[in-house]
């Protein structure tokens, strides 16, 4: 029974995350600033079973706080930390570059140290595929140069997996560093694209579609999602970069068009010009999953959607 910390575990992928863990009779420690770049309510539901359980139990805080993280380590004695506590989303970081440097980078590299400090087993770090930004090379793989980023949000994840890996090879501090490819499903952030969309369409109102529809992602959903990241969580890797995606992009317009047909409605759409930071296309190569964690999604985009759009009503 593995005591294993989980940062951002009030956040979309963090909370269940935590349940997963919990159903697999890990002793989890979390922490979470619950701050408002979306509403904290949803993060406070999203951790509502969890808290009934005695096996979790939650801190409050910053991941910038030094000294509550000092706090956590001494007395908590972890063996694994799964770190996802960031500032996501791409186009908000073009407005606040200063803060997603300052909690994507600066908050990575404290828990880096408290890890190497106590001496923690292993490191698992969440990081995005925007960090092959505009890549040339598809499907974008573990090995890519990473050269063409182009937003903040990207550069702040790609930094920090330099930093985890100069731990790695300073240290000695095993990690992995696991790309997430546009992650959705029940409890998914209400600021990404399957939030708004769905939204919009049950609603009747108009959607602001950027770009003319032609723009791809490689939708991965939540359950596989964490499914990858547990088998990483088992495994005692030394240092390995690994993608967890869905390996199938799906265009916008066909995206909606899935949408429409699940929730029977036509959708209202405002073509917008394409956004800063948006990249064209994302798409994971999962050939190194599939090796080392013997990993592959299991949740077709269709099917997904139905869980989510179930969810999302009630
Ligand atoms: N959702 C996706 O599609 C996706 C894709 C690629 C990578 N990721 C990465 O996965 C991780 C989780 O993403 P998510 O979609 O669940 O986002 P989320 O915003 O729902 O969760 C992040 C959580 O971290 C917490 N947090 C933020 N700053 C903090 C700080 N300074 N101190 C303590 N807690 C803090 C937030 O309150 C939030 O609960 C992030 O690192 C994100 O970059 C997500």
């Amino acid at each position: 029974m593995k005591k294993i910390l989980v940062t951002g575990c009030a956040g979309f992928i963090g909370s269940h995350l935590v349940d997963r863990l919990l159903a697999n009779n890990h002793k989890v420690i979390g922490v979470d600033n619950f701050n408002d770049y979306y509403d904290p309510k949803i993060k406070k539901k999203n951790l509502e079973s969890a808290l009934r359980l005695k096996s979790f139990k939650l801190y409050r805080g910053d991941i910038l706080d030094f000294s509550l993280l000092t706090k956590i380590f001494k007395s908590e004695r972890l063996e694994k930390v799964i770190h996802l506590a960031a500032r996501a989303g791409v186009r908000p970081s073009i407005e606040s570059p200063l803060l997603y440097g300052k909690v994507n980078v600066g908050g990575t590299v404290n828990l880096l140290k408290m890890s190497v400090d106590f001496k923690v087993n292993q490191f698992i770090f969440c990081s995005s595929s925007s960090v092959y930004g505009e890549s040339k090379r598809l499907p974008f793989t573990e090995d890519d140069p990473c050269e063409n980023i182009i937003s903040p949000y990207g550069s702040s994840k790609r930094a920090a997996e330099f930093w985890v890996e100069s731990f790695f090879h300073s240290y000695g501090l095993k990690s992995v560093i696991l790309r997430f490819f546009t992650v959705y499903g029940p409890r998914g952030r209400p600021d990404m694209a399957p939030a708004l969309f769905a939204k919009a369409i049950l609603s009747g109102k108009t959607i602001n579609q950027f770009g003319d529809g032609f723009s791809s992602r490689d939708y991965t959903y939540i359950d596989d999602i964490i499914d990858g990241i547990v088998r990483a969580c088992y495994k005692n890797f030394d240092f390995e970069i690994i993608n967890l995606g869905n390996n199938h992009p799906v265009k916008l317009s066909v995206f909606v068009k899935t949408l429409e047909k699940i929730i029977g409605k036509k959708a209202k759409i405002n073509k917008l010009p394409t956004q800063h930071g948006d990249v064209e296309k994302t798409w994971a190569n999962i050939v190194k999953a599939k090796k080392l964690l013997d990993w592959a999604p299991k949740t077709k985009i269709d099917e997904g959607l139905e869980h989510y759009l179930e969810w999302l009503k009630k």
